[in-house]
């Protein structure tokens, strides 16, 4: 397994006990990289704990023929996230990739959610990317000072819940938004080091996304062996390993991907520029917006996919649920 694409990166990959951080992490110790496999180890709402999965996750690297080591360090408390940092340098002498995945969901709407549901969900998804980022950083800012040149990268992940909105996840689509941030800062100031920064939202089918309600035929395994599953969590796994290569162009990027599907996404897109001779006011206002607004965010749009009125439409050919929208989106979170 030496020899690959990853061959002589050591890799973090924060989340790797289950869905698509495992696939990273057999994806990425496949193409020759020596991985530090971190999980908590608790459900899909963050409760629990339990070091078995990460270690799993290892041994089955290893019994590959790969190198890995397991950490149940929590990556949304700033000293554990130190702590795995230092982990994987001291077993593997350096670090070049951190792939923050790492996620829990607690979904309810505005109206019903607790505290607690909010602070949970804010504290894993956005600290627990910050933290890890803010420790490697300093790492790889350190190195640079030294004179050893730096070719790092960080894979951030995010969700169309943050880019386009999801209903019922206020708490979640706020951290995945704020991620896409975090990752634009790092892209700047990691610069200077020679490190880059990217993000992915993913689509598949994993822990998080069967946990959904509503219909998930969409993510089921194809029937007929051979079929391409177009959910597989290892359909998302070779743009991570590739955003990690020692000299793979892109910075600043974010990408949506899942099945054979991967799009360029760019945000923050001036749509229009008015401007008046002083101070805007109220009339002013009303000229110039009423009815030239900017369409707001839908999940349909974002991904360039009729909604579900047009979809009935189009196989039904009459107008039943026209104006309704899906409630979750079934291409991922
Ligand atoms: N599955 C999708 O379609 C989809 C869509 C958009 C975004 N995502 C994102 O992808 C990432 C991976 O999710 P998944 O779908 O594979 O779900 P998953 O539940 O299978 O994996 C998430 C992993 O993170 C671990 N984890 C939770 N809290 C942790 C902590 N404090 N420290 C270390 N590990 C911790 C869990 O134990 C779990 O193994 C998440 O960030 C999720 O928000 C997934």
């Amino acid at each position: 397994m030496s020899r690959g694409r990853l061959s002589g990166r050591v890799a973090i990959v924060t989340g790797a006990a289950h869905g698509l951080g495992r696939a990273h992490a057999l994806y990425m110790a496949g193409q020759g990289a020596r991985i530090v496999v971190n999980d908590l180890g608790g459900s899909v709402h963050g409760e629990g704990r339990d070091s078995g999965p990460a270690e799993g996750v290892a041994e089955e690297i290893r019994a590959r023929g790969g190198e890995a080591i397991a950490s149940g360090h929590d990556v949304a408390d700033w000293h554990q996230a130190q702590e795995l940092v230092r982990v994987a340098i001291g077993a593997f002498g350096a670090l070049h990739v951190l792939v923050n995945n790492a996620g829990i969901v607690r979904d309810r709407t505005l109206a019903n959610m607790s505290e607690a549901e909010w602070d949970d969900v804010i504290r894993l998804h956005l600290k627990g990317h910050a933290a890890p980022t803010r420790h490697a950083m300093a790492y790889w800012r350190d190195q640079h000072k030294q004179g050893h040149p730096v070719k790092a990268s960080i894979v951030h992940t995010s969700s169309v819940s943050g880019l386009a909105g999801i209903f019922g996840q206020a708490n979640y689509g706020a951290a995945k938004l704020g991620i896409v941030a975090l990752s634009r800062v790092a892209m700047l100031e990691g610069a200077r080091y020679g490190v880059r920064s990217n993000v992915i939202s993913p689509s598949a089918r994993t822990r998080i996304t069967t946990s959904m309600d509503g219909s998930q035929e969409s993510l089921l395994p194809p029937e007929v062996d051979g079929v391409f599953d177009s959910s597989d969590p290892a359909n998302v796994s070779p743009l991570v390993g590739w955003l990690g290569e020692e000299n793979c162009p892109a910075t600043g990027q974010i990408f949506h991907i899942g099945g054979n599907r991967l799009l360029s996404i760019k945000l923050t897109e001036i749509v229009r520029e008015f401007r008046v001779a002083g101070r805007w006011t109220a009339d002013d206002l009303d000229r110039e917006l009423s009815g030239n607004m900017a369409e707001p965010p839908s999940i349909e749009a974002f991904l360039g996919r009729p909604t579900l009125g047009q979809r009935l439409e189009e196989l039904y050919g009459d107008a039943r649920g026209a104006g309704q929208t899906t409630p979750h989106g079934r291409d991922g979170r």
